[in-house]
């Protein structure tokens, strides 16, 4: 370890104390945190090499729409075996400032990177499923340097990436366990365990759901929303039309693919909600079995430009997400959130208790489509920005974008 880091941790150390008197003695036994996998790895390799696929496929020409292309799968399940490296990569997520803290029976695990401006602004960032804090490393270290708003306002952020609960290294919540209760976790995780006292909130998919209710909940704190998709569920072409909302082309055809995601790319979500145990131990011991069913998303999911840039998505961050999910046995207890949070998307579209500030990021291959009219129904619309490229996962899909967008929070922001 580097003693620039070994200052660091005593740093955090020390900030955890004052931050525990400050709030009469509460221990959140914050500690520093190393991944450590690689004693599942073999079970791992042995499993994906055992796993038979079909030498060809049952239907053949009928690409992906079906589900995953047999080929496809055959081809990630290949590079696997051979160029797929996890000391390396779990050498590279060790770079990065990782820590758990026990926070209301729950250990949290979280990324905290922080930025050498002592005006810095807090970040939280809230990734979604088949997600985890992989989602936003492209993002992480650009977020802490100083760069410009487009309004030429000095800006840089100290991030925080937490795991949800029941998600890598985070322990699974109890059963009845709500978007609120991880909202209310992660608020405490901000201001009273790192010793902030206000911040600003970014999430997707799941995420979001988690974003808006801190944004909604805790309006003292959470001082700033930024967001990539929303809790309340979108409207389809007729309910658009009876709201007077007409659509660019761009719009159009992202509300087409949220028609798509709405009629034949939910299943999963379906099955998530209604029988997360069924497909999430069916799936427990089986790299190859989590690969089809989250690769699947990953690709359906993303621009189909993926892995030229800006998008820095390729088969290796896929695989890489899968191992993760596999190697820290989280895939039941990630399903879970689903069932958990059965009525995660609202149908009415209310007005969040805030006058904090809201940015939205639309990407044209998202599952689904807010237009501004309805974004601003929710909160404080400061900010829309809609991206020709890009989709289900800005911080791979299309990292520019989404840094970009994040910058802007400072515009708003008010100390
Ligand atoms: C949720 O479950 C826990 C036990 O796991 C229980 O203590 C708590 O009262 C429950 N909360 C609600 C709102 O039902
Ligand atoms: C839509 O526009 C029509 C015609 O201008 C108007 O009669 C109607 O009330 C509007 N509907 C909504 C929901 O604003
Ligand atoms: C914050 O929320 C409370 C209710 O929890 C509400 O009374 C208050 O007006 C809100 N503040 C702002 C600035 O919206």
């Amino acid at each position: 370890m580097h003693s620039s880091s070994i200052r660091f941790l005593l740093l955090a150390f020390l900030g955890a104390a004052l931050v525990d008197e400050a709030v009469g003695g509460k221990s959140f036994n914050l500690k520093p945190f190393t991944v450590d996998l690689c004693d599942s790895v073999p079970r791992m390799l042995k499993q994906i090499q055992n796993t038979a696929l079909p030498s060809s496929p049952e239907y053949a020409g009928v690409g992906s729409s079906f589900g995953i292309d047999l080929g496809v799968l055959k081809n990630l399940q290949s590079e696997w075996l051979t160029d797929f490296d996890w000391q390396k990569e779990q050498y590279s997520l060790n770079q990065l400032n990782h820590y758990t803290a026990e926070i209301e029976g729950l250990t949290i695990h979280f990324i905290h990177e922080r930025s050498k401006d002592p005006n810095a602004i807090p970040l939280i960032l809230n990734h979604g499923w088949p997600g985890s804090f992989l989602e936003f490393l492209p993002v992480l270290d650009q977020l802490t340097q100083k760069a410009s708003t487009s309004a030429g306002k000095t800006v840089s952020f100290d991030v925080i990436i937490p795991s949800l609960p029941g998600f890598t290294f985070s322990t699974a919540p109890p059963a009845n366990w709500t978007y609120s209760d991880t909202a209310r976790v992660f608020n405490t995780l901000m201001t009273e365990v790192l010793g902030y006292k206000t911040y600003a909130t970014s999430g997707t998919d799941l995420g979001a759901a988690i974003t808006y209710a801190m944004y909604d909940q805790f309006n003292t704190t959470a001082r700033a929303g930024h967001f990539v998709f929303l809790p309340f569920f979108p409207l389809d072409f007729a309910q658009l039309a009876a709201a007077n909302i007409s659509l660019s082309p761009l719009e159009t055809i992202e509300e087409e693919n949220f028609v798509q995601w709405n009629t034949v790319g939910n299943g999963y979500f379906i099955e998530h909600t209604t029988k997360p145990n069924t497909i999430g131990l069916a799936l427990y011991d089986s790299p190859i079995g989590q690969l089809s069913w989250i690769a699947e998303k990953f690709i359906s999911w993303s621009d189909p430009r993926a892995g030229t840039p800006p998008s820095v998505l390729n088969q290796n961050e896929i695989l890489l997400s899968v191992s993760l999910y596999y190697l820290t046995r989280s895939i039941v207890s990630g399903m879970y959130t689903y069932a958990q949070n059965a009525n995660g998307f609202a149908t009415d579209y209310v007005k969040a208790q805030t006058d904090a500030p809201m940015i939205f990021s639309a990407f044209k291959y998202n599952i689904a489509f807010w237009p501004a009219e309805m974004v601003e129904k929710v909160g404080n619309l400061k900010l829309y920005s809609n991206h020709d490229f890009g989709g289900h996962f800005p911080g791979l899909d299309n990292p520019t974008a989404l840094l970009k967008d994040l910058r802007e929070i400072a515009t708003y922001w008010v100390d």
